[in-house]
């Protein structure tokens, strides 16, 4: 959360503002820039989006220093003071920070009584107050040394044309050539402006300017960093879409072709061939949607017959279990850099598990630190809601417990056995929209559904309040009894799933149970409800077409969270108090 980016070359301001754009989806609160031309800087700050900045910056093609920050609000409210840039005491130094900086009360206190004074509420500014004149790479070090927490930090002297820079577990880039420098959250800022770049790593700090870059881990100077070559990127746009979520959803399809065929092709034991055997258990672990993707394999490596667990990143120190030496402990992330999920792998690190991460983004801190990789090729995805990539999640997840239940089996078993599953028709959004419209006066929605489409339920009700802000929860439907009937009234609206013809006829009592209170009930189901479509208010089917028959009814979820959104007035894709990539504890 936060992007940052700072920059030395011409053009500045429009360098930075483009690559705001691209930093926007990890925070929206705010956006600040500083530019640094012959010895004076000048400061921009606005209040919201990215394009709030754009009318009170003023272009200059000259060459010029700059850094730049999107601010996702962690400490203070949303505010000018708050916005970055943050600058020292006598305005000689200024900087921008992603992170979170834990000991800052006592920071501030100290400096506070050595006659610092302040302007805002912010950690980062506490940060900048450290500062007194005359920026050198000692201090840098010095400051950095006396933090606790996390930051990717980028600074500037009045003095100087460098940029000085500090990386603890927030992304921090670097790109050069003979006419421009970058520093960045994201390396896909470089895409098309830039051949290669370069990683930090945590720890690392030093200065960049337009001749020399220097680079420090403990006080010894870094000879050789490795390089990364930059992605020729394809510009996203809409196309036909009014929304990126919508897009995104409509790409699922191709996205999971595309998986098929990439296993296909380079043969999934050569794929895997370097992944040891012999674990005793598996342990998936991952935030929000990426968790619920956890939790719907976990089904699957039970089925392939290992002993498996699902474990929310953030919870991993508070709970027990027993990972070891002998546990595949699997990252689930599209971004690659949440910090909980970050957190979570160190302490599996710790105890010497093998770690697998599952991302979108293949130069990812949690890709990069993980024993093996799995690249979710899922595209960028650009609406704050993952959807496409969660899908992928699930279904790259599905082939790992297959592939470990069937170590020696051949790619052609596996590929006629999916290729059915999600050879699904496409879903009728129209049907979706009518029940967006219909329910959306429901003060209360709520997902019911059994075994693993309780799991479903799960991520449609964390899809639906996201975007839409209504307050949603889903529970398995035979727990309603046990509490919750209690908030059901003629304002509720139930989304029961069902994927297994099993279940339906308890789903069923549970639609009776809910409409005897008032309530209402939509049906979205893979199965024929025949006689029992009469417990519910509506229904929605949607095809099925073997064991990955649950795509078809996320999508259904994903589109109807979507349409009720819209037609709350909400914008799906940069919902409100949230961003992309969480890079805070
Ligand atoms: C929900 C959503 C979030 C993310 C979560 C983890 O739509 O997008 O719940 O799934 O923040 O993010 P990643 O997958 O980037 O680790």
């Amino acid at each position: 959360m936060c992007g940052i980016i700072g920059y030395i070359g011409k053009t500045p301001e429009k360098v930075l503002f483009d690559g705001l754009k691209k930093l926007e989806y990890r925070g929206y609160d705010c956006a600040g820039m500083t530019i640094l031309r012959a010895g004076k800087f000048t400061t921009y700050k606005s209040i919201g989006k990215v394009d709030s900045l754009k009318e009170k910056l003023f272009f200059n093609d000259s060459l010029g220093v700059g850094i730049a920050h999107t601010r996702w609000a962690t400490h203070g409210k949303v505010s000018i003071e708050n916005c970055h840039p943050h600058f020292n005491n006598d305005l000689s130094i200024c900087l921008v920070h992603n992170g979170i900086i834990e000991n800052f009360h006592v920071l501030k206190d100290d400096l506070v009584k050595r006659g610092k004074s302040f302007y805002g509420e912010t950690d980062s500014e506490v940060v900048a107050k450290m500062f007194e004149h005359g920026l050198t790479i000692k201090k840098v070090k010095s400051v950095v040394d006396n933090l606790t927490g996390s930051y990717a930090l980028l600074m500037l002297d009045k003095t100087c044309n460098d940029i000085y820079f500090a990386k603890n577990k927030n992304p921090l880039y670097i790109a050069f050539d003979d006419e421009k420098v970058m520093l960045t959250s994201d390396s896909s800022c470089f895409n098309d402006i830039f051949d290669s770049f370069i990683t930090l790593e945590d720890g690392q700090y030093g200065k960049v300017s337009l001749n020399e870059l220097e680079i420090y881990q403990d006080d010894k100077k870094i000879d050789r960093p490795k390089v990364t070559k930059c992605f020729k990127s394809k510009a996203i746009g809409l196309g036909k879409y009014s929304h990126f979520m919508l897009k995104e959803i409509g790409e699922t399809k191709s996205v999971l072709r595309k998986a098929i065929k990439f296993y296909n092709a380079r043969g999934i034991k050569n794929i895997f061939k370097n992944l040891p055997c012999g674990f005793e258990k598996v342990v998936l672990i991952g935030c929000g949607s990426a968790y619920n993707a956890g939790l719907i394999a976990k089904g699957y490596f039970i089925d392939a017959g290992l002993n498996s667990e699902c474990i929310l990143a953030s919870e991993i120190e508070y709970e027990s279990h027993d990972i070891n030496e002998k546990s595949l402990c699997i990252f689930i992330s599209q971004s690659g850099e949440t910090q909980d999920t970050l957190k979570a792998m160190d302490f599996c690190v710790k105890r010497k598990a093998y770690c697998l991460s599952l991302t979108n983004v293949v130069h990812s801190s949690i890709a990069r630190k993980s024993h093996f990789n799995i690249d979710l090729s899922a595209g960028c995805e650009r609406a704050v809601a993952s959807t496409k990539a969660y899908t992928a999640q699930v279904f790259h997840l599905y082939i790992l417990a297959f592939l470990l239940k069937n170590r020696n089996s051949q790619i052609e078993d596996l590929v006629k056995e999916i290729k059915e599953y999600i050879d699904f028709e496409n879903i009728e959004a129209k049907n979706i929209e009518h029940f967006a419209k219909k329910y959306l006066k429901s003060r209360l929605l709520f997902f019911i559904g059994k075994g693993k489409d309780s799991i479903l339920a799960r991520e449609g009700a964390l899809k639906l309040k996201e975007i839409s802000y209504l307050p949603a929860f889903d529970l398995p439907s035979g727990e309603l009894k046990h509490g919750s009937i209690a908030l059901i009234d003629k304002f509720a609206t139930c989304i029961a799933i069902c994927s297994q013809a099993k279940t339906l006829s308890k789903i069923a009592s549970s639609a009776e149970e809910i409409r005897a209170r008032g309530g209402k009930v939509i049906l979205f189901s893979s199965v024929d409800a025949g006689e029992l479509e009469d417990c519910f208010d509506d229904v929605l089917y949607l095809k099925s077409s073997g064991k990955f028959d649950i795509v078809n009814l996320i999508i259904a979820m994903q589109k109807f969270a979507y349409f009720v959104a819209i037609k709350r007035g909400c914008n799906p894709d940069m919902p409100r108090n949230l961003a992309k990539s969480v890079t805070v504890e």
